[in-house]
């Protein structure tokens, strides 16, 4: 919260000072990143009992639920992990939308949390608490992947997308305000520091997972001056890493082009401002059946929360109907984000087996399963 707020001063002067034609020769002499080549690397500790202490937020809704499916499943596979349970209701610090101390404190020290859905209020009302959360932690790269599932059809089968947003900055600012009544104003901001981290991220993920192409997704054409940056860094950002493919391509085609055949993605990680992520992540989650299916991270280099990112669907909590599968999936990119891969490859095993099998689905994928039934499903399979 507290870095988005500085950095909106100084970019602010430079928005309504600069003329167009000179800013959109941004110079590039300015600070770099501090220099610093790797980012987002897990530094928790195992305790004395070889035990990772993970923070966990149950969510609202259904999160309570398929927090205990996840739980259970962990516990049968025998996970290296405690979990250390958080309450993030909001309190409000100086006017702002703030999250309690106990809840940092745990997730600073765990440097790693798991995190069911929390309701946003739309239009009113404080500021999203996922949104708190990623500003409150600066989780400036937000990791989705959707992958097709096997025994869940949808139009096109091998879908294997790898998507990552910028998390703290672009659209997201919320930095809004009246000119005159019925003239409102909203800034994206880019910032030069924040569009290389994550693009730093891109490149290193695609090394990683062993893509060979990181494509920019983009509206320079539109937006010179700060998609115009967020590309520029990219080029940049680019030459450090010789082995790895670097393209670019406009963000309306992208959506054309995935909806046609989204199969030419499958070797790419692409790598995008915050709300060309946020949307295209979500069409990429449909076209492998939706945000019950997907996992995400968002990744910062003090801490990690990886979440669920469908709703809290209160209209079915409580009852036992809720699929686990998505929190299950952020699960395992967190096991893998703490060097447990071993035990990420297993319970995913089991459950795609699962999944595939199709004898214990839950309602939104057809079944008449109940969660903790889908969850033991699993567990049989480990
Ligand atoms: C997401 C969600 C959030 C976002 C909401 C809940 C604030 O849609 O994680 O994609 O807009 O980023
Ligand atoms: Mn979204």
């Amino acid at each position: 919260m507290l870095a988005i707020r500085a950095a909106a001063g100084p970019a602010r002067r430079q928005f309504f000072r600069a003329a167009p034609r000179a800013a959109a020769t941004v110079s590039l002499q300015t600070r770099f990143y501090s220099g610093k080549k790797e980012v987002a690397k897990f530094t928790g500790v195992k305790d004395s009992n070889g035990l990772y202490a993970v923070s966990l937020i149950e969510g609202d809704g259904i999160g309570p639920e398929i927090s205990d499916a996840v739980k259970a499943i962990f516990k049968a596979a025998d996970a290296p992990v405690t979990w250390e349970p958080i309450d993030v209701t909001p309190i409000i610090k100086d006017g702002k939308t703030a999250i309690p101390d106990a809840a940092i404190e745990s997730i600073r020290k765990n440097k790693v949390a798991l995190k069911g859905p929390l309701a946003t209020p739309i239009g009113k009302g404080h500021v999203s608490l996922n949104l708190t959360l990623r500003r409150t932690f600066n989780l400036f790269a937000n990791l989705r992947p959707c992958r097709s599932v096997a025994g869940f059809k949808t139009p096109y089968d091998g879908v294997d997308t790898v998507l990552i947003r910028e998390n703290t900055e672009g659209e997201y600012s919320g930095i809004e305000h009246v000119v005159v009544d019925g003239v409102v104003q909203s800034i994206k901001l880019i910032t030069r520091e924040a569009s290389e981290r994550v693009l730093r991220f891109a490149f290193q993920q695609a090394q990683e997972i062993g893509r060979t192409k990181v494509r920019v997704v983009h509206k320079a054409t539109i937006m010179k001056m700060s998609d115009g940056l967020f590309l520029q860094v990219g080029q940049q950002v680019a030459k450090e890493f010789p082995g790895i493919e670097f393209d670019d391509e406009l963000l309306d085609n992208t959506c054309l082009k995935m909806v046609t055949d989204p199969l030419p993605y499958n070797d790419k990680v692409l790598v995008m401002p915050n709300l060309y992520g946020d949307i295209l992540s979500d069409m990429c989650a449909g076209l492998i059946g939706g945000l019950g299916l997907t996992p995400s991270g968002n990744i910062g280099d003090e801490c990690s929360i990886f979440e669920a990112v469908h709703g809290s669907a209160p209209d079915i909590a409580g009852k036992a109907l809720a699929n686990p599968t998505a929190l299950l999936l952020s699960s395992m990119m967190m096991l893998r984000h703490m060097g447990l891969s071993e035990y990420a490859a297993r319970i995913e095993k089991a459950a795609f087996a699962t999944l595939a099998e199709g004898k214990a689905l839950t309602g939104d994928l057809g079944g008449s399963a109940k969660t903790h039934e889908f969850a033991a499903a699993i567990i049989n399979k480990l």
